[in-house]
C-alpha cells in the first residue's frame, strides 16, 4: 500500500504547489499592465519594440485605447446575486470564453517554442488560436496539440501555386478558418521597430548584441532553441534573409489582394473564411455578398496606418452593415475591454500581444495566467454592469465613442 499512498501524497502536494503558485502569480501580476512590464525588463529591446510597437506616431494605438474607455455602461445595484455565462456560440460552434489568441509573426522571437504553448493553451481552454503565415512554427507541428481550435491566418502568397498548397496543408492538418489579413496592402514604416535595430529576420549586429547581451536569459533560450525562422514561409523559399530591414516580413511571397484573390480563396477553402482588417462598413457589405463567412475587424493594432479611426469607432457601423459574425481585436488589454467590445456589436474578441507579454514575462505559465487573469475581469465586470448574459450587455450602454 506503500506506492498508491505516496503517488497519492504526491500528486496531492503537486497540486497544491500549483494552486500556490497561480495564487503568487496573481498576487504579483495582477494586470496585463504587470506583465507587460515584466516582458520589457526579460526580452532584448528590440524584441519588445517589435511586439509593442505601432507605426508613425502612434496615434493610432492610442486612440484605439482612448476610445475603448469611451465605451461606458451604467454599473448596476441591488440585483441580487447573478450566476455569469461567459460562453459564446459562433459559427454553431460553442466557445466556453468570449476571446481567442490572434496571429502574431514570429511569436518564437518572445519565448522559445511559443506557438506551440499558445496552441496547447488554447486546445485546454476551448478557445480559438490563430496561427500565423509567419509564425515560427509551422501549421503541421502545433496541429497535434491545437487539435479543432486551430484557426490560420493567411497573407496572401503571390503564387497560385504556393497558396493552394498552404491551404492544402492547413485543411490537412485540421485548421477549421482561414483569416486572410488584408489591412497591409503596402508595408508600413513601423518606425520604432527600425530605431531599435531590428531586421527580419534580426540580423546579429554590434547593437543587437549588445542588446541581447543585456537579457541573459532570453540569450541562453535562443542559444538553445536556435534562431527563429518562419519555418512555413521557408518552405518555399530558398534564402529569405535577403529583406530590406523595414519591409514587412510577409512581403517575402505575398501580394497586395483585390476582390478577385477574395473569390479565389473562397474558391479553393472550404472551411470558414475570414477577411481580417475590416474598418469600412461598405466593404463589409461587399465581402458579405462574396459569401465570406466573418469580418474581423482590425487595423492591425495600429502597426500599418496611423491615420485611421479605432476598431472600436468602427464597430457599430460594420455591425449594422452586416449580419456575419464579427471578430475584432486592436487593442485591447483586459475583460472590460472585451465585453465593450461584445456589447457594440462583436461576437468573438481576439488578442494579440497580451499573450506574448504573458509569454515573455512568464513563459509557459503565462498563457494559463492571462487566461485565468482574462477570466476573473470578465466576471467582476459583469457582475458590476449586472448582466449575466452577453446579450444584454447593450441594455446597460451609457456612452460610446462620438
Ligand atoms: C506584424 C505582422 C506580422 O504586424 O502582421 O508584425
Amino acid at each position: 500500500m506503500f506506492a498508491p499512498c505516496s503517488i497519492s501524497f504526491l500528486w496531492t502536494n503537486l497540486t497544491r504547489r500549483k494552486q500556490i503558485r497561480a495564487m503568487d502569480l496573481h498576487a504579483k501580476y495582477p494586470a496585463l499592465s504587470d506583465l507587460k512590464a515584466r516582458a520589457k525588463r526579460r526580452i532584448p529591446h528590440f524584441v519588445f519594440e517589435y511586439l509593442d510597437s505601432g507605426t508613425g506616431t502612434e496615434a493610432t494605438t492610442r486612440r484605439n485605447r482612448e476610445k475603448l474607455d469611451e465605451v461606458l455602461f451604467m454599473p448596476s445595484i441591488l440585483h441580487g446575486p447573478q450566476t455569469p455565462d461567459l460562453g459564446v456560440k459562433l459559427f454553431e460552434k460553442d466557445f466556453p470564453l468570449p476571446f481567442g489568441i490572434a496571429p502574431v509573426g514570429l511569436s518564437g522571437l518572445m519565448w522559445p517554442n511559443a506557438e506551440y504553448l499558445l496552441a496547447e493553451a488554447a486546445a485546454k481552454a476551448g478557445i480559438p488560436y490563430c496561427l500565423s503565415t509567419v509564425a515560427s512554427q509551422t501549421p503541421e507541428h502545433v496541429a497535434p496539440v491545437l487539435g479543432e481550435h486551430g484557426w490560420f491566418q493567411l497573407y496572401p502568397p503571390k503564387d497560385p501555386g504556393i497558396r493552394r498548397d498552404m491551404l492544402r496543408r492547413v485543411k490537412d492538418a485540421g485548421f477549421s478558418a482561414v483569416a486572410m489579413t488584408v489591412d497591409v496592402p503596402v508595408a508600413s514604416r513601423r518606425e520604432r521597430q527600425t530605431r531599435s535595430g531590428l531586421t527580419h529576420p534580426p540580423r546579429m549586429t554590434p547593437r543587437i548584441l549588445a542588446q541581447i547581451a543585456r537579457r541573459p536569459n532570453w540569450a541562453w533560450n535562443l542559444w538553445r532553441n536556435g534562431t527563429p525562422r518562419m519555418r512555413l514561409l521557408d518552405s518555399y523559399m530558398q534564402d529569405n534573409r535577403s529583406l530590406p530591414p523595414t519591409e514587412h516580413i510577409g512581403y517575402l511571397l505575398r501580394t497586395s489582394p483585390d476582390y478577385s484573390y477574395v473569390r479565389a480563396v473562397r474558391e479553393e477553402w472550404d472551411g470558414l473564411f475570414f477577411i481580417k482588417g475590416v474598418l469600412d462598413p461598405e466593404q463589409a457589405k461587399t465581402l458579405e455578398a462574396e459569401g465570406v463567412d466573418g469580418l474581423w475587424v482590425s487595423n492591425h493594432a495600429g502597426r500599418q496606418f496611423d491615420g485611421s479611426r479605432s476598431t472600436i469607432e468602427m464597430l457599430p457601423a460594420i455591425r449594422a452593415a452586416s449580419n456575419l459574425p464579427i471578430i475584432f481585436d486592436s487593442g485591447i488589454e483586459g475583460g472590460l475591454d472585451i465585453l465593450r467590445a461584445l456589447a457594440l456589436g462583436a461576437d468573438f474578441v481576439m488578442m494579440g500581444r497580451a499573450w506574448h507579454y504573458a509569454l515573455a514575462a512568464l513563459g509557459r505559465d503565462g498563457p494559463a495566467h492571462l487566461l485565468e487573469m482574462l477570466t476573473r475581469d470578465l466576471v467582476a465586470n459583469l457582475g458590476q454592469i449586472g448582466v449575466e448574459r452577453f446579450a444584454d450587455l447593450p441594455t446597460r450602454l451609457v456612452s460610446k465613442p462620438a
